[in-house]
C-alpha cells in the first residue's frame, strides 16, 4: 500500500523532527540548524547523534543511523514503515488516506495501551472501594502517604477473579486483548479468561510519555510471588523500562537515584528525592542505562545492602559506566534498603549518605578490599595486583593519585611501587589497543564503509565519486542533465547505482527527494547511508563542473575494472553517435 506523496510531505511537516526527536532524546548542543544529544540507538558518551531542523533529518555518526522522521520513529518504536506513518499521522491529528491493512500492529498497541490505562483506572478507585480496604491497610502500615498513592497511581487488584475483566469486557474490551495486554489469563480448562492480578497492591508502569505499559503487583505481606509483573507484551518489555522514570525525568536533581524496589522508589520521592527510579526486577540493562543517559548525566545507586543488591549494583555499575554516565555508590549503614534506611534515620540522614556519595571507584576498591585479609601476605599481593587493574583504567593522573595513596597506605606498599604497577598495565593497555587500530587502518577505506555487507563498497575510489554525484543530486536537482550519460549499471556499488536510479527518475518526473519521500523506497540502513550524503559538506559554487569530474572518474574507475564491456560499450556508442546500423 503506497501512501500519497503529497501526505508523507505533509505529514512530515506537522511531525517537526526537533519535537519529536525530543520526546525521545534530549538534545543539548547546537552548532549552526543541527542539534546534537546522546544518540538512542547506540552507547556512547558523547553525543555523535544529529538532528537538522532546516533538512528534517537525523543522523548519527557513530553508528550511520539517519533519516527523517518516519525513520526515526521506525527506529525507535520498533515500527514498520506503515505502522510508523500511522502513528506520526495519530501524533498530529491527521487522517490517513487510504486507510489500509497495515495499522493492525498499531492498533493493536493502541488498544492495549487504552486497555491498560482503563485498568490503572479501575484499580486506583478500588482504594475508595470497600474491596480496597486491605490495600488500604497495607499503603498504611508501609507508610505510604496519599500524596504519592496519587502521584504513582497507586492501586488496589481486588481479591476476585473477574472484577477487572468484567469491567473493562463492559468497556468494550475483548478477551483476546485483555490476555494480550497480560491484564488477564485463559484458563487452561474452561478456556475463559480471569483477572491476571488479585488482591495485590498494584503499581503502574508508566513510561516517559505517560503511557500505562503495564503492572507491578505486590502482595498484601508476605508469600510467593511477592511481585507479579505483566509479563512481555507488544507494549511492554521489562528490561527496557524503569519504575517511576515518568516521575524521575522531570527532577531538578542532576542525577537519578537507582533502587532496587518499586517501595523503595515511593519511599524516596515520599521523603523529596523525587529522581527515584527502579528496574522492574530484572538485571539491570544496557537500554535502562541509556534510557536515564538520556535525561541526566548521573545516576546514584541505592541497592539493597544485602550480598545479592552488592552484586547486583557491581554489574549495573559496569553497565552504567559503559554509556558514560557518571556512576556514584550509596553505601547504607545500618539499614537494608533505601525505605528502611528514611524510616530509621530520616530524609536529612539520606541527604547526607547522598552528600557522601562514593565514586565507582572508591565502591570497587572498597568492595574488592572486603574479599581478603591483610594479615596474609598472599591476600595483600593478590588484592595490590586485582587494584592495579582497577586503577589502571582511570583516565586522569590526579585521580590517580588520589585513588592510589589509598590503596598503596592500606596494603603497606609505597604509592612508587603502586604507579610502577599501573603503569605497565596502562602502557600494555594501550599496545593493544594501538594494535587493534593499526589492524583497522591498514583497511583505509573502511571509514566510508557501511555497516552491513549487502552495502559494502568495492571499489572505494568509484564509491566516492558516485556518493559525490548522489549528494549533488539530493541538493541540487537541476544539476541533472540528460548529456550526463550516467547510468545506475555505471556505479560500482549496486546500492549507489539504484539510489542514483530512483533519484534520477524522480528528478525526470519533477518530484521532491525529501527523506519523507525517499523512505518508502529505501530500507533503514539505506536509508542511513543516504542521508549521510546530505551531511557531507559540497561545495555548490561549481557544481557543475564537479558532477562532471564526478562521472569521469565513475567511467574510468568502471573501464578499470572491466576494459572489455567497456569497449564494447564505446563501439557501441560510436557506431550510434556515427549513425552506423546496428546489427541484427
Ligand atoms: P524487593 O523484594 O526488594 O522489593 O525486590 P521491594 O519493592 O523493596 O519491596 P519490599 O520493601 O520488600 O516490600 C525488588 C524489586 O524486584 C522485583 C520488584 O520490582 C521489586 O520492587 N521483584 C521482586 C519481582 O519482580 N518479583 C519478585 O518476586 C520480587
Ligand atoms: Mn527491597
Amino acid at each position: 500500500m503506497a501512501f500519497p506523496e503529497a501526505f508523507l510531505e505533509e505529514l512530515a511537516a506537522r511531525n517537526d523532527i526537533i519535537d519529536v526527536v525530543s520526546g525521545y532524546v534530549s538534545l543539548t548542543k547546537r552548532s549552526g540548524s543541527n542539534q546534537f544529544g546522546l544518540c538512542p540507538f547506540h552507547s556512547e558518551k558523547t553525543p555523535s547523534f544529529s538532528v537538522s531542523s532546516d533538512k528534517q533529518m537525523y543522523y548519527c555518526f557513530g553508528c550511520s543511523k539517519g533519516g527523517g522522521v518516519i525513520n526515526f520513529i521506525m527506529e525507535i518504536e520498533g515500527l514498520h514503515f506503515p505502522d510508523a506513518v500511522h502513528f506520526l499521522a495519530r501524533r498530529a491529528g491527521m487522517q490517513v488516506p487510504d486507510e489500509g491493512r497495515d495499522d493492525e500492529a498499531v492498533r493493536r498497541r493502541e488498544r492495549i495501551l487504552r486497555a491498560n490505562r482503563e485498568a490503572a483506572r479501575f484499580f486506583h478507585g478500588m482504594l475508595g472501594e470497600p474491596a480496597g480496604n486491605p490495600a488500604i491497610d497495607y499503603i498504611n502500615a508501609r507508610g505510604i502517604s496519599g500524596e504519592m498513592v496519587k502521584a504513582f497511581g497507586i492501586g488496589a487488584a481486588p481479591d476476585t477473579w473477574s472484577a477487572l475483566t468484567d469491567h473493562l469486557a463492559k468497556k468494550g474490551f475483548a478477551a483476546d486483548e485483555l490476555v494480550t495486554a497480560g491484564l488477564a489469563r485463559r484458563s487452561g480448562k474452561t478456556g475463559g479468561i480471569y483477572d491476571a492480578f488479585r488482591g495485590r497492591l498494584v503499581f503502574p508502569i508508566i513510561d516517559v510519555r505517560g503511557n500505562v505499559l503495564g503492572f507491578s503487583g505486590r502482595i498484601l505481606g508476605d508469600g510467593e510471588p511477592k511481585y507479579l509483573n505483566t509479563p512481555d507484551t507488544p507494549v511492554f518489555h521489562k528490561s527496557r523500562n524503569l519504575f517511576g522514570i515518568h516521575l524521575a525525568k522531570k527532577s531538578r536533581a542532576g542525577y537519578f537515584l537507582l533502587a532496587e524496589g518499586n517501595i523503595d522508589v515511593v519511599a524516596l520521592h515520599q521523603a523529596g528525592f523525587d529522581s527515584a527510579v527502579a528496574p522492574l526486577g530484572t538485571a539491570f540493562t544496557a537500554d535502562q542505562a541509556r534510557l536515564m543517559h538520556r535525561y541526566k548525566q548521573e545516576v546514584i545507586i541505592a541497592f539493597d545492602a544485602d550480598d545479592a543488591g552488592q552484586r547486583a549494583a557491581g554489574k549495573a555499575i559496569d553497565t552504567l559506566e559503559k554509556t558514560g554516565i557518571a556512576v556514584r555508590v550509596l553505601r547504607m549503614a545500618g539499614a537494608n534498603d533505601p525505605d528502611e534506611f528514611i524510616k530509621k534515620r530520616g530524609k536529612d540522614a539520606f541527604h547526607n549518605l547522598i552528600e557522601q556519595r562514593e565514586t565507582h571507584m572508591e565502591y570497587r576498591l572498597l568492595s574488592l578490599r572486603q574479599g581478603y585479609d591483610f594479615d596474609r601476605d598472599q591476600d595483600r599481593l593478590n588484592y595490590l595486583k586485582e587494584a592495579e587493574g582497577l586503577l589502571a583504567g582511570l583516565n586522569s593522573d590526579v585521580e590517580l593519585e588520589v585513588y592510589g595513596r589509598r590503596v598503596a597506605e592500606e596494603a603497606g606498599v609505597s604509592l612508587e611501587a603502586l604507579k610502577t604497577g599501573v603503569k605497565k598495565r596502562r602502557t600494555q593497555a594501550k599496545k593493544q589497543s594501538r594494535r587493534k587500530v593499526e589492524q583497522e587502518g591498514t583497511r583505509p577505506s573502511r571509514a566510508m564503509q557501511p555497516g552491513s555487507r549487502e552495502l559494502r563498497y568495492t571499489n572505494a575510489y568509484s564509491a566516492m565519486a558516485e556518493q559525490g554525484v548522489l549528494r549533488l543530486l539530493l541538493r541540487d536537482p537541476a544539476l541533472y542533465r540528460e548529456e550526463l550519460e550516467l547510468e545506475p549499471e555505471d556505479f560500482s556499488s549496486p546500492f549507489l547505482g539504484r539510489a542514483y536510479g530512483v533519484i534520477r527518475e524522480r528528478i525526470r518526473a519533477g518530484k521532491e527527494n525529501t527523506p519523507a519521500t525517499l523512505s518508502p523506497l529505501f530500507n533503514q540502513e539505506e536509508m542511513g547511508q543516504i542521508t549521510r550524503l546530505f551531511t557531507q559538506p559540497e561545495n555548490l559554487t561549481d557544481a557543475g563542473r564537479a558532477i562532471t569530474d564526478y562521472i569521469a572518474k565513475i567511467q574510468t574507475e568502471k573501464l578499470k575494472q572491466n576494459p572489455e564491456d567497456n569497449l564494447q560499450d564505446i563501439y557501441a556508442n560510436y557506431r550510434k553517435t556515427k549513425g552506423v546500423e546496428q546489427d541484427g
